[in-house]
This record gives structure tokens, sequence and C-alpha cells, in this order.
């Protein structure tokens, strides 16, 4: 039975995810911060399922989940790195400091150290996937996107640069880049729980839904072995690319 490690289980694409990969008979390690919200999917899927408690910005909870990871001598053959968050859509020069850094504590340092601890036992067995969660955003700005976006680049080039230093191995990485999801409480958590806000985003828009993207990571996890997908957009058919921003009568520069 193969092993996937899931983070950010507790909500979202990461409880979808997990519910899909458990259909198609993996063993499910389910790794989060609430815990309450891990045991009742634990309670709903059963003994393949594993909750396991892990705030990826703090490296004691990293090396405390991976420690019980190794007492349970499990070896990860998938590792889903999903656990992220934007906060807030302020423009960067009225944003705050303490949401910035919590989105690269998260985004960036956490789903690299979660990946560090994972790369020597998939290069040792030269086998296993890595699926980072990326965005749109990593790719095309917009207002507010500051840092989030920029947090998603890191995951895109991140992904890109790992595929560079595992050649040889047939360890495979790939990003999936979700443009406008509903369904998560993503944006609960980027608007600061304002619910008019968000019903406000999602308002007569079909938008993708988690289980959207629990499709994507099984499909790229059932590729055969010589295959290495790297990227995946993915974006509701609602959603497209605007004209570039042109700001009118700004005072001359002398
Ligand atoms: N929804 C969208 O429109 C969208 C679009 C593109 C990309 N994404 C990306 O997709 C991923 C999942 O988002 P979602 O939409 O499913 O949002 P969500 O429902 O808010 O789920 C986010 C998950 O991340 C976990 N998480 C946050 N901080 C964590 C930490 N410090 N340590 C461990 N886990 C942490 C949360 O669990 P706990 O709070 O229990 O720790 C939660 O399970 C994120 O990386 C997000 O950036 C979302």
């Amino acid at each position: 039975m193969k092993t996937a490690f899931v983070t950010g289980a507790s909500s979202g694409f990461g409880r979808a995810i997990c519910r899909t990969l458990i259909g198609k008979g993996y063993r499910v390690i389910g790794a989060a911060r609430r815990m309450d919200k891990l045991q009742v999917l634990e309670a709903e899927l059963g003994d393949n399922f594993i909750a396991l408690a892990l705030d990826v910005t703090d490296p004691l909870s990293i090396e405390s989940a991976f420690e019980q990871v190794r007492a349970a001598s499990l070896q990860i053959d998938l590792l889903v790195n999903n656990a992220g968050l934007a906060l807030g859509v302020d423009r960067a020069q009225v944003s705050s400091s303490q949401n910035w850094q919590q989105m690269i504590d998260t985004n960036v340092t956490g789903l690299a150290m979660v990946t560090h601890k994972v790369l020597p036992q998939m290069v040792e067995a030269d086998s296993g996937m890595i699926i980072n969660m990326g965005s749109i955003a990593g790719t095309y700005p917009y207002p507010g996107g500051n840092v989030y976006g920029a947090s998603k680049a890191f995951v895109r080039q991140f992904s890109l640069n790992l595929r560079a230093d595992l050649a040889g191995t047939r360890v495979r990485v790939s990003n999936i880049e979700p443009g406008l999801c509903s369904g998560t409480d993503f944006s609960v958590v980027r608007l600061n729980g304002d619910l008019e806000a968000v019903q406000a985003l999602y308002r007569d828009v079909e938008a993708i839904l988690p289980e959207d993207i629990a499709a994507t990571v099984a499909w790229i996890a059932e590729q055969p072995g010589h295959v290495n997908i790297n990227t995946v957009e993915i974006m509701p058919v609602a959603q497209s690319s605007a004209a570039l921003n042109v700001a009118r009568n700004l005072p001359r520069c002398f």
C-alpha cells in the first residue's frame, strides 16, 4: 500500500485530496494544526487515514511529526505540500508586516522545510512524488497579491529547481496552480472572517471545487513512472486574464 502525506488536510483542498487518495487505495497521513478537524476526517475515512498534528511554521512541530512517521516505519511515496494561506488583500504599501511574515513562514519556509524532511528518503528509495500547491497568483500579478503571489512564485520555481537537483533519480515533482476556487476556507482566512466579502467574491461564479483539485492530484499521481507533470495551471471557465492596468492623468515627473 502506498503512503501519502498531505499537509493542510483539515480543510478545503487538503481534505478533498485525502478523501480521493483514500478512495484510490492509499494510506494517507493528513497533517494540519487543527486536530479536531482531522479527527472528524479520521472518523469518516477509517484506519487508512492517520491524523497528524503539524504546524509547518514551527521547526519543532515538523521534527516531531516526522519522528512519528519514522517511528511508524512509514515510507512516504507521495508528499502533497498543500498547506498554505493568503492574509489580506491590501496594497503592499498599507499591508500588515505580520501577515507578510506568516505567509512567508507558511507558504515558503514551511513548504521548503517539509520537503527537506522527505527528500532524502525518496532519493534513497529512488522513488516518490512531490506535488506542491502553487497558485496562478505566482504567475499573474494583481493588486493586493503582493507577498501571497510572491510566495507562490517561490513554490513554482522551487518545484522546477527540485527537478533540476533530482535529475537522474526517479523522484518526480509537480506544481498545481489553481485559479479561483470555492468550497474552502481560503477566502474566509484571507478576508479575516468577513463572510459578506467572501460571498461577494464568489457571487454568480462557477468556481473550481476542492474535488477538481483532488482529481488533478490523483491524475498526476496516476501517470506512469516515466512521466513527470511539471505544472498544471487550472482556472474555472468563468475566470480569464484582464488587460494591463493603465493609470491616466498621473502628475508629470520633472
Ligand atoms: N482556494 C483558492 O482559491 C486557492 C487558489 C490557489 C491556491 N490555493 C492554495 O491551496 C492551498 C489550500 O488552500 P484551501 O483553498 O484549501 O484553503 P483552506 O481551506 O483555508 O485550507 C488551508 C489548509 O492549510 C492549513 N494550514 C495553514 N497554515 C498552516 C500551518 N502553519 N501548518 C500546517 N497547516 C497549515 C490549514 O490547516 P490548519 O489551520 O488546521 O493548520 C488548512 O488545512 C493553499 O496553499 C492555497 O494557497 C488556494
